[in-house]
């Protein structure tokens, strides 16, 4: 299997300008390394690190196999109703393996199986428009939450299954639903036995946000047709690379060392992750939400406030080269760029030489596409090597299963391990719970109460 890698030389002294010295690397940095990889060995042998051990969950891979063939050859549409952990997965998933443009293709381009439909956020809108899009009698709801309780996924649960039953009938509509939930707790789960609807286990041991190559992710990428095995092959290589206590063979222990350093050490908190590759920008917003929610907490696990915390910004390149390069550039330097760059892009487009009398077009001709996104990414990271802002590379030699199994798992294991450097948990996320109390208040659930808002002040409200 083709490996992708890692070049952090743009945050390296001398190539960057007051960059990480080798000595520090190879000295402090590898120490509070090895301190953190101990932890994280810890933490595994507890069990708590379900997600390392996807990889080699056959059993759990085997039924959800037979489960997507039924399902793919049954439906046209697979919606998977889902939010954060539950949902981005999947995106990430569907939109780097299928491509952007699968459910606007023909059934026969899409070899026959389904649209896949990811509809995480509870607006009205978008659910209107989706009953528009897809006809309830040849559409398979998966509903995904680990909870069984989440209100945004609950209420669209809710609001589906009337849908479907109005238009196909209580009976027949209990088959156009899978639920993807905790293996033994949970309102998703009691409803599931007592009305005898397929259900996938997310195993206890694996949170919202790491569950990505559990049946999370992997049912909605089987039922389109993923190479389960090769996903899974990749990430159980980069995890197994990922095991060793010895930095500088490390990739995500690399990754992780390098951002907690930038962030605690030079002021360099805005973690940016810039795939030059549209079918990787469901991937920048995964991770995204793995490092936020990961690493974004008020207290240490020994209760002292923290000191630090990183901020990860999804974008895009070479789009955001108009929008947000700018600041990356000469805004303040409290930024570290991770790209990603794909060396095979796949079927290409050599751009015709046309107007070779046009200086502003003449160039262009003869090259590729790929080659030109390619070259803007070198380009950027050169430029901003130059202003002594640090980047680093991602390099993956074609978007597949086997590469995105690899990179999902460096970006999961990169978290734990940073997790450990800044001494916080990076598998709750305690500071999601009020604005969820707060709502189940307003919205009148049992035993929860009303909350009190104050009255906005009106010199205020315009
Ligand atoms: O990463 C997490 O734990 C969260 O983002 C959850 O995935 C999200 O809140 C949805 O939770 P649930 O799967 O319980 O519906």
């Amino acid at each position: 299997m083709a490996s992708i890698s890692f070049n952090f030389g743009n945050i390296m002294a001398p190539a960057l300008d007051g960059g990480v010295e080798a000595s520090l690397f190879d000295g402090e940095m590898a120490e509070a390394f090895g301190a953190a990889h101990a932890a994280v060995e810890a933490q595994r042998a507890t069990g708590v690190l379900g997600f390392l051990d996807l990889p080699h969950a056959s059993e759990t891979v085997d039924q959800v196999r037979t489960l997507a063939e039924g399902y793919g050859q049954w439906f046209e549409d697979v919606v998977i109703l889902g939010i954060g952990g539950s949902g981005l997965g999947a995106k990430a998933l569907r939109d780097a393996l299928l491509g952007p443009y699968w459910n606007d293709r023909s059934d026969e381009e899409r070899d026959h199986f389904p649209r896949l439909h990811v509809v995480d956020n509870p607006d009205p809108f978008t659910m209107r428009g989706l009953f528009e899009r897809v006809d309830p009698a040849r559409t398979l709801f998966n509903v995904i939450s680990k909870s069984g309780a989440t209100a945004e996924t609950m209420a669209q649960y809710l609001l589906v299954r009337d849908t479907v039953e109005a238009a196909i009938g209580a009976e027949a509509a209990r088959g156009h639903f899978l639920f993807t939930t905790d293996p033994t707790v949970g309102a998703l789960r009691r409803i599931g036995e007592a009305e005898d609807i397929p259900m996938l286990p997310v195993p206890e041991n694996v949170g919202g946000r790491f569950s990505v190559l559990s049946p999370v992710g992997l049912l909605p990428a089987a039922v389109c047709g993923v190479d389960l095995d090769a996903l899974l092959a990749g990430a159980a290589a980069m995890e197994e690379r990922c095991r060793s206590g010895r930095l500088s063979d490390n990739p995500a222990g690399v990754l992780a060392t390098l951002l907690h350093h930038c962030d605690s050490v030079r002021g360099q908190p805005i973690h940016v992750l810039m795939p030059y590759s549209d079918r990787l920008r469901s991937v920048a917003l995964w991770f995204q939400q793995l490092w936020a929610e990961s690493l974004g907490k008020a207290r240490t696990t020994d209760g002292k406030p923290t000191a630090t915390g990183p901020t990860p910004v999804a974008a895009l390149g070479a789009t955001d080269q108009h929008s947000f390069l700018q600041l990356l550039m000469e805004g303040p330097k409290d930024k570290v760029v991770l790209f990603i760059e794909v060396t095979d892009h796949g079927p290409d487009s050599v751009i015709p030489q046309r107007h070779p009398e046009i200086k502003e077009l003449a160039y262009l001709g003869g090259h590729s596409l790929g080659e030109l996104i390619n070259t803007e990414r070198r380009a950027t990271a050169e430029a901003l090597r130059r202003e002594g802002r640090p980047n680093a590379t991602f390099f993956l030699p074609e978007i597949g299963p086997g590469t995105l199994g690899q990179l999902l798992m460096l970006l999961q294991v990169a978290t734990v391990y940073a997790g450990a450097l800044y001494g916080v948990d990076p598998l709750d996320q305690p500071g999601v719970e009020l604005s969820k109390r707060l709502t189940y208040g307003l919205m009148g659930r049992e035993g929860v109460e009303p909350p009190d808002l104050p009255e906005s002040d009106p010199r205020w409200v315009l």
